[in-house]
């Protein structure tokens, strides 16, 4: 199987920003910020005496800002809990792009919201995003990104969540992440074998550009996505370290152009510039092209490019 199926949908989730519900002053600010997707959040940082108040101004900000160009994601309580009951429905009737599962441990946990979403007749478009951040939830990232083939899954995405796994497991904050490395390629591997995307875990301490910075390209490097964050002042470098840079950008263009020669469509190999470059290479060529148009698009305001379908 191809690993870029062309009828998938190619997003941009370079920056993913969590904003608290309850604050309607952050809330008032995001259409003026350039990250790809909001995580609007009822969850963690919601206080339990706060979560109505939090779902009403949901209601009243998706009724007066649609937030052309960015991905629209809510994030609920667990449904396990007092209110992820009511956040659910809350989400059937907003009908986001995606609704975030706080800590999925196995598959039962996506499937029991997916029936749930098809009773209440939500959109088939509306995905379901998971938080892995759990130990439980590592262990079966594999199985859990496998529901996302089941007939009809509407499974997308899964966000790593660092700050609940080390609370689990007691591994300590550290630059370059060095005990949680494996983790976090468990699910990217999990995510590449079952055609997800994964989302690179926030950072917290937002005023410190030089670590976050480097926890990008390393999130980058490691297959992720985009990264999840927490404060506008995150939004330019996670855009910049997740894009493709101009460099990446010729050799794509090169790879495709080799491939388009005459005679090359019935080459596997072609020799570029004294390097082996293989078909494999064109199709990620062609994916890092598609993406790096979808930013020029959006950078020029042309379109929702978000939403565009290849
Ligand atoms: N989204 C949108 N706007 C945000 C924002 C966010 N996540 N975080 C801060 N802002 C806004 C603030 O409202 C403020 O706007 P103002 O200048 O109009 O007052 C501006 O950015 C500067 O904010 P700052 O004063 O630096 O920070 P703060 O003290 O207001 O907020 C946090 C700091 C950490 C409390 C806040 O960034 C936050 O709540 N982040 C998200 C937390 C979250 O979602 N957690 C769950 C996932 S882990
Ligand atoms: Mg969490």
């Amino acid at each position: 199987m191809s690993e870029f199926s062309p009828s998938r949908p190619a997003r941009l989730r370079r920056s993913v920003l969590s904003v608290p519900a309850i604050n309607r002053r952050a809330l008032d600010k995001l259409s003026s910020l350039d990250c790809d997707a909001v995580i609007f959040d009822l969850e963690d940082s919601v206080s339990p005496e706060k979560k109505a108040e939090a779902r009403e101004n949901l209601r009243a900000f998706f009724a007066a800002s649609p937030l052309p160009g960015k991905e629209r994601i809510i994030r609920i309580n667990g449904l396990s809990s007092n209110f992820g009951a009511e956040d659910l429905a809350l989400v059937a009737e907003l009908e986001p792009d995606a609704v975030l599962l706080p800590k999925v441990d196995d598959p039962q946990d996506v499937m029991v919201v997916g029936d749930w979403l098809a009773e209440a007749d939500a959109p088939e478009s509306l995905r379901i995003w998971a938080m892995i951040e759990t130990p439980r939830g590592i262990l079966n990232a594999a199985a859990i990104a496998e529901a996302g083939r089941t007939a009809g899954s509407q499974l997308d995405c899964f966000v790593v969540g660092l700050n609940d796994l080390r609370k689990e497991t007691g591994v300590l904050p550290q630059p370059g992440r060095p005990y949680l490395v494996p983790w976090l390629m468990q699910v990217i591997l999990a995510v590449s074998a079952y055609g997800l995307e994964a989302i690179d875990s926030v950072f917290n301490d937002f005023k410190n550009a030089g670590e976050f910075e480097a926890e990008c390209g390393q999130g980058r490097s490691m297959g992720f996505s985009g990264k999840m964050l927490i404060h506008p002042n995150q939004i330019e470098a996670a855009n910049l370290h997740f894009g493709p840079d101009a460099a990446a950008i010729a050799e794509a263009e090169a790879i495709i152009s080799a491939f388009s020669e005459p005679g090359a469509d019935a080459l596997n190999v072609v020799n570029l510039g004294g390097r082996m470059v293989e078909r494999l290479h064109l199709v990620q060529a062609e994916r890092l092209i598609h993406k790096a148009r979808l930013i020029e698009q959006r950078s020029s305001g042309a379109v929702a490019a978000s939403r565009i379908e290849t």
